[in-house]
């Protein structure tokens, strides 16, 4: 008992010390949730496909927290706001309001001057082209060439540029909205989505209580197919089937995540798939998940992007990060349980290999980042781009920081840990302190003696890795590795290495564990025995064209140019793009390449690549 109050006290000791400070208020958000908040949004827009605008109105009710406030102030970012009015006594009242300063990545605060009573807000507004949270695309940049196509990316920050609204993850309210679309166009949402196609006009409801940043929409010529009673994909009809055919497990994913961590809350899980401008593997917006098209291999070997971002409908979506500083309790814990996902679906031997893979990416990063602070789990970010948080730090060491506690108190009383952490902060934000007294109080303090505070510590505070972590390992990899090794002794012809079993994850194993500078001549051997240049996985390809501009091997670069002007998936791109301009002879190259690719990238990856390129 003494031992345990003292294990208390020494937490939250250290909690105070430490971790608190970051949390309460959020850096990225002009809006001041402590005296009021959004409690409803309602959307009422036109699909301006002609001026690349959102237009129309949207209705704010508010709670009026601190009788006092007088002002309520909103996130805006590029937003033309035209008049506001508040109810007053059954009447609409136009009423003063001013845009402040825009300051660089946040926009800027409109506030509004709100009388007595007043507890619903509408406002008249546009969004401009440059909306950081939208991309439009040209019929020419989708599948079927006929029809224009729109999506947001509302995360981190940018639901601000088309709607305008406290743009915080602290603050979450139900919607509904009404869409007009022109004649072809269908337009989905992360809400309740209707399949039948609606004459020009498409109405949704949010039931459920979601922060700002799971604000979703698209439209474009789109199609559903069902996969099962509750999910389903939509994309444009070139897509529908066989994405359909590559996602048909996400049933079974769900089902298996509810065994072991709880309901499934949203209803419907429904997966669109965007055209390969989207500038994310996934995004997990509420009942309806966004998807690169990048993903659809033919042999299902890249669908733990779907367990990922259906595990965000409790990591994330349910239990949400008070704000981006504490991202790796979204993310962290959500590659945690896309892993636990993985092994119940495809079995032990795939987790255990894309863990491995996982891992050899956190090392990397852990070696390639500027400042060693930002190898700690809750980063600060006060007066940074909340984008520096999106780093495998959060991912993946956050998700070996759960898989060492699950280690230690086996799995039995973990799972029962988390299970109940989703239950007992439902529909509500969280920050790193919140999270440490939960654990105290529901797994530390009921089983002690099994991990020690300074071993908390350490993931929690610590740069790097703990000493003594666990270190992942794959037996499916031993082979790869012996392979590789015979191959660069000498021993073993690339046409002689017995590939007929290998999978996506052996093949990204074999690729990136080459040394550096294998040089020319073996990239032409393995090409000619693989054909790797011609490699229709995206991952597989991207691991591919890295060590071809690493070894300067020309015969890939035609397909480096088609790759980087097809795809605008981040991930994907960026480090290849970085590797054209670390290396003098491809600066040229990447130039070129880019000037052309740009225009079809999305704007925030056209604000990442045009810090590498120029
Ligand atoms: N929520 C993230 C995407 C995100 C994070 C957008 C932070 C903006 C800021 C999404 O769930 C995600 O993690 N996507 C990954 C998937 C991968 C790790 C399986 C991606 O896009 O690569
Ligand atoms: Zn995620």
């Amino acid at each position: 008992m003494r031992i345990q109050l003292q294990l208390t006290a020494m937490l939250i000791l250290m909690l105070n010390s430490v971790v608190l400070q970051a949390a309460q208020q959020d850096p990225h958000s002009f809006s001041q949730p402590e005296l009021m908040v959004i409690d409803h949004l309602d959307l009422n827009l036109d699909v301006d496909f002609e001026h690349q605008a959102l237009a129309g109105f949207v209705t704010l009710n508010i709670s009026r927290l601190d009788s006092d406030a007088d002002q309520l102030v909103l996130d805006t970012r590029d937003l033309n706001i035209q008049t506001v009015e508040v109810k007053l006594a059954d009447n609409w009242v136009k009423v003063k309001h001013t845009v402040g300063e825009a300051q660089p990545g946040l926009g800027a605060p409109l506030s509004i001057t709100l009388p007595k009573g007043g507890v619903q807000v509408k406002i008249h507004y546009s969004s401009q082209p440059q909306a950081s949270g939208l991309q439009w695309l040209t019929p020419a940049q989708t599948a079927g060439k006929k029809y224009p196509f729109l999506f947001s990316q509302s995360q981190a920050v940018h639901a601000r540029s088309w709607v305008p609204l406290q743009d915080t993850p602290q603050v979450r309210f139900t919607y509904e909205a009404s869409i007009r679309t022109p004649a072809g166009l269908k337009a989905v949402m992360s809400a309740e989505n209707d399949p039948q196609d609606q004459d020009g006009e498409y109405k949704f409801s949010m039931p459920q209580r979601i922060p700002s940043y799971l604000m979703a929409i698209a439209v474009g010529e789109l199609r559903f197919q069902a996969m099962s009673e509750r999910t389903a994909v939509y994309a444009e009809p070139a897509m529908l089937a066989a994405a359909a055919a590559e996602f048909e497990d996400t049933e079974a994913m769900m089902v298996a995540t509810e065994k072991r961590f709880g309901p499934y809350q949203w209803g419907r899980y429904d997966l669109l798939i965007l055209p390969p401008s989207f500038p994310f593997g996934g995004m997990e917006n509420p009942r309806l998940s966004f998807i690169t098209p990048t993903v659809i291999a033919g042999d299902k070997s890249l669908v733990s992007l779907i367990a990922h971002e259906l595990a965000h409908s409790w990591s994330g979506n349910l239990v949400t990060n008070a704000s981006w500083a504490d991202l790796w309790l979204n993310e962290g814990f959500t590659t945690y349980l896309e892993d636990r996902i993985i092994e119940d679906i495809f079995g032990e031997r795939r987790a255990a290999m894309e863990a491995v893979l996982g891992y050899q990416s956190l090392l990397d990063e852990i070696e390639t980042i500027e400042s060693p602070a930002d190898t700690r789990l809750a980063i600060d970010l006060q007066g940074r781009d909340p984008d520096d948080g999106f780093s495998s730090i959060a991912y993946e060491k956050g998700r070996w920081f759960l898989t060492w506690l699950e280690q230690c108190f086996g799995q039995q009383r973990f799972d029962a840990w988390l299970k109940g952490y989703f239950q007992r902060h439902a529909f509500q934000s969280i920050d790193t302190h919140g999270f440490l007294m939960d654990l105290n109080e529901h797994l530390l303090m009921p089983n002690p003696g099994v991990v020690t505070i300074q071993q908390i510590r350490m993931w929690i505070e610590g740069e790097g890795l703990p000493e003594n972590h666990l270190v992942p390992k794959s037996s499916a990899f031993e082979p790869i590795d012996n392979a590789r090794n015979s191959w660069l002794a000498g021993e073993l012809a690339a046409a002689n290495i017995n590939v007929d079993q290998w999978s996506t994850q052996e093949w990204l194993y074999f690729l990136n564990n080459l040394p550096l500078g294998i040089g020319n001549q073996r990239m032409v051997k393995l090409d000619q025995a693989f054909e790797l240049t011609l490699v229709g996985n995206n991952e597989v390809a991207h691991s591919w064209l890295k060590l071809a501009i690493q070894n300067q091997y020309q015969p890939a670069y035609h397909r480096l140019e088609q790759y980087l002007i097809g795809i605008g998936r981040r991930k994907l791109i960026v480090p290849l793009y970085e590797a054209l301009m670390g290396s003098e002879n491809d600066a040229e190259f990447a130039r070129r390449v880019y000037q052309q690719a740009r225009p079809g990238y999305h704007p925030q990856a056209q604000l990442t690549i045009d810090k590498i390129v120029n």
